[in-house]
């Protein structure tokens, strides 16, 4: 070999483990006790739940990029088993289920990825993600140190972990996933089971950890993750946290963003200020990883929904509503402070805080170093607002609220100060009234096809698998002919013991009664007197789950159905009990095993139009075909006149209906200051749960559409109609002198002088601005919608926004005296609230 040939191997060599050193760099992470580190660099992340099952494909491209305009670097999201396994070692992965696509799109929008395998994942989902085949394993016991279910759940996360290799998505294989997690939550259950619980927390740990992703796992709410796996935090707050060890960054995956809907529940709401108040409280702290949970919370599709009691809308009050629409002022809060914390990011992720006090219950955190100097001015009192003197300079605090100073001394954002507008959302009715036909879902019998008998009272998912919600107990009763109370008219009490979660009564084939439970006591009592006749009397009951429970310890052992005792008081011989007589079971209804939610299977059956169809008459299917309406604003059937049941359209279901069950409670007004919790800001008290119900723009084609509903409680369809989902108004409601993002772009290009804010105004996309509906600078009370005038208002306030408003999709007004015709109050801070229409 020449001496030169030597070299030229030499400098290949060299060549080649550069490149693999420089790889190592570009495509690696690991983490300290500042942050996780992407490629050599530490990050302060902001990361959005988004769960792919809960939109649909077709919306996916338009929610991730308005996570990325809203400022998120990471989308996370659980992976749903019952979703991908329906049956054991059937897989699927398509449709709304097709996880790869959903990473892929988010790698394409240059987005970073979490993706929390679980395979527990909670989430309000039905079962809390276990196929409930699962519970049909031999030996099995959920989430614990016990062989089955850890075989079982070992194969579901490498089946997982292999495909995201296969398919290069991990971030050291050039892929946008950074992070994975393990089990959801478990900390909580393992304090109570103790020994194997611990045994079990230490193997699902050596268990991811052994299948070799290349980047961290985290395990949420679990103080004792093993290293090097990642213990994270859950909550509306986490500025207490800590990390089991100081190797390891503050992580927060969920930062709830509001809160699910129950049925009979009402709608929780989450200030948009308490929210970012919780996000900067955490991030002064040092925490360097937040995800709000959820960003867009979406739909549970089908019966999808956990339980028991999920409503059908995972809406969650999330930055991004249900529809695909951004939420305001929540999202535009969220980006604001997304621009603001990014400015700090050197100083944040080089130095520690230092903190002092700034009075009783004010603080400044520091984060000073080389690379800058950050600070953040933080007003804990729920009530005052406050000056505090900080550097040389004084600063306004409102209650509740930190102030963003990215170089130590200019205030670009406060938690408590909007600088997004508001907006408020209409629902439209769209196209022509229905015209239905109905199908009668008899009451059935114990001489039906597919019944089956039994001595007793069968647990009711034991028997169903799930496979419906609706499952028959049919048993029958004689009377002789010489009973007392066919004389004395005194009818015989039914009392039914369920355990949820619904129910309805039929005797001789006539409905008799309706109970249901509610999340928090699933079970029910039927008690009634009941009009019984001489010799046999068909008594059938029809029990309804309302999705399985998906949280707590053991959920997997909590029964539905009717498990009585069943008894009849009043009877010459005293009390019957029925419970151990001859019961018959039917699982589903007909018009389930007919299909008649899709064309086919409607085909089958005559259906009863016109004058002839029945009034609100309960367990009736009704159908209608309908065109689909222009445009591209997000749908929804309001249907406010029905009970209970189920809806399909083209044959996909989009969900329990339930506008039956009337929301509990009081609301009351909402003050973002003070703690907030899922009690607090409540709406919809004393109107269904959930009324408007999404359908897809891509389930629909553009005409012959098949809508069926099946309704039980004996709704009137008629009041169904179709609605698009628009903007009605839009509001604005800034301070004077309030900190603006813009002072940092003068501040940073040399112009010293302190900007006023503005209200920026714009209608979506095909809306302009026609109408302004209220304007007053002054001191103005009310929000967005119920704005008034209080005791100062400039006389000139509508002008300005009339001028440069009116007409136009979006304009802006600066916030200050001379715009609106003079001082209207001197000696008073004033604020600018305005309301605009959008057509
Ligand atoms: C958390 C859980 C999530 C979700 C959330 C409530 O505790 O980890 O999966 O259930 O509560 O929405």
């Amino acid at each position: 070999m020449g001496f030169g040939v030597l070299r030229q191997n030499m400098f290949v060599l060299l060549l080649l483990l550069l490149s693999s050193w420089v790889c190592s760099v570009t495509s690696s992470v690991s983490y300290d006790n500042k942050a996780i580190i992407v490629n050599g660099q530490r990050r302060i992340l902001m990361s959005g739940s988004i769960h792919y099952p809960r939109s649909t494909p077709e919306m996916w491209p338009d929610l991730i990029q308005k996570a990325k305009d809203g400022g998120l670097d990471v989308i996370q999201t659980y992976v749903f088993w019952n979703g991908h396994e329906p049956s054991p070692g059937k897989y699927y992965f398509e449709d709304r289920y097709d996880l790869v696509r959903f990473i892929k799109l988010v790698q394409q929008a240059g987005l970073l990825f979490h993706l929390r395998i679980g395979p527990y994942v909670c989430a309000e989902w039905n079962y809390g993600g276990f196929p409930v085949w699962l519970k049909y394993v031999p030996g099995i016991e959920f989430r614990t140190d016990n062989e089955p279910f850890k075989a079982a759940m070992q194969k579901f996360t490498e089946k997982i972990v292999s495909m995201m290799k296969a398919e290069k998505l991990f971030q050291t294989q050039g892929g946008p996933i950074i992070l994975s997690q393990i089990e959801n939550e478990f900390g909580p259950v393992e304090w109570e089971i103790g020994a194997p619980g611990k045994a079990y927390t230490k193997w699902a740990a050596e268990m991811a950890i052994g299948l070799n992703t290349g980047v961290p796992w985290v395990m949420c709410k679990q103080d004792d993750a093993p290293d090097p796996v990642i213990n994270t935090w859950n909550g509306f707050y986490s500025e207490f946290f800590k990390p089991n060890s100081n190797k390891k960054p503050k992580m927060w995956t969920e930062n709830w963003t509001g809160w699910f809907t129950e049925f009979g529940g009402a709608v929780p709401q989450r200030p948009a200020e308490d929210l970012a108040f919780s996000v900067v409280r955490f991030i002064q702290i040092g925490g360097s990883f937040v995800n709000y949970y959820m960003y867009h919370g979406g739909t549970n599709f089908g019966r999808t929904a956990g339980g028991p009691f999920i409503a059908t809308s995972y809406d969650y009050d999330a930055p991004i509503d249900e529809f695909g629409l951004i939420r305001e002022p929540k999202w535009g809060h969220l980006r604001d402070l997304h621009k603001a914390i990014k400015l700090c990011e050197p100083a944040l992720v080089s130095a520690d805080p230092t903190v002092s006090s700034l009075g009783n219950n004010q603080e400044a955190h520091v984060f000073r170093s080389s690379s800058g100097c950050a600070a953040f001015l933080a007003n804990y009192d729920t009530s005052s607002s406050t000056k505090v003197t900080f550097g040389n300079q004084q600063y306004d605090l409102p209650p509740w609220s930190i102030s963003i100073l990215p170089d130590c001394k200019t205030a670009v954002y406060n938690t408590a100060r909007l600088g997004a507008q508001s907006s408020q959302k209409k629902m439209i009715p769209v196209g022509s009234a229905f015209s239905w036909q109905s199908f009668n879902e008899e009451t059935a019998s114990s001489e039906d096809d597919n019944t089956f008998s039994n001595n007793g009272l069968w647990e009711q998912v034991n028997v169903t698998g799930d496979a419906s919600d609706y499952l028959w107990y049919m048993t029958d009763v004689n009377i002789a002919s010489n009973e007392g109370f066919l004389k004395n008219g005194q009818d015989p009490l039914l009392t039914i013991w369920s355990a949820g979660h619904a129910l309805q009564v039929f005797i001789n084939g006539q409905l008799a009664g309706t109970v249901y439970g509610q999340l928090d006591n699933p079970k029910l009592t039927f008690s009634n007197n009941v009009k019984l006749r001489v010799g046999v009397n068909k008594i059938s009951l029809l029990s309804i789950a309302v999705g399985l429970p998906n949280v707590g310890t053991h959920f997997e052992k909590w029964n539905a159905g009717v498990l009585g005792p069943v008894t009849l008081k009043g009877l010459d011989e005293g009390t019957r009990d029925l419970s151990k007589q001859k019961w018959s079971y039917k699982i589903g209804l007909k018009g389930e095993a007919l299909s008649l939610h899709t064309v086919s299977g409607s085909s089958s059956v005559e259906w009863v139009q016109g004058s002839l169809m029945p009034k609100k008459q309960p367990m009736t299917w009704y159908k209608t075909i309908f065109s689909a309406p222009g445009g591209n604003d997000p749908l929804a059937l309001d249907m406010s006149t029905m009970g209970k049941g189920l809806v399909w359209i083209n044959g996909q279901s989009i969900g329990r209906h339930w506008p039956g069950y009337i929301a509990r409670g009081n609301c009351g007004a909402c003050n973002y200051a003070g703690t907030y919790s899922d009690k607090k800001c409540k709406t919809n008290c004393g109107e269904p749960s959930q009324r408007w119900y999404h359908v897809p723009r891509s389930w629909l084609n553009p005409s012959g559409n098949l809508l069926v509903v099946f309704e039980e409680w004996g709704g009137d369809p008629t009041g169904i109609s179709l609605v698009k989902r628009t903007t009605g108004s839009v509001c604005a409601d800034i301070f004077e002198g309030q900190p603006t993002l813009k002072n940092w772009r003068m501040i940073s290009s040399g112009n010293a002088n302190r900007l006023q804010p503005k209200a920026h105004l714009w209608c979506p996309p095909g809306q302009k601005i026609s109408q302004i509906k209220f304007a007053s600078y002054g001191l103005p009370q009310g929000t967005c919608g119920s704005f008034r005038e209080g005791s100062c208002h400039a006389h000139k306030s509508y002008d300005a926004f009339q001028r440069n408003c009116v007409g136009k999709e979006s304009c802006s007004v600066a916030v200050a005296s001379e715009v609106f015709g003079g001082d209207p109050c001197p000696d008073s801070s004033k604020k600018l609230s305005v309301e605009a229409v959008c057509s």
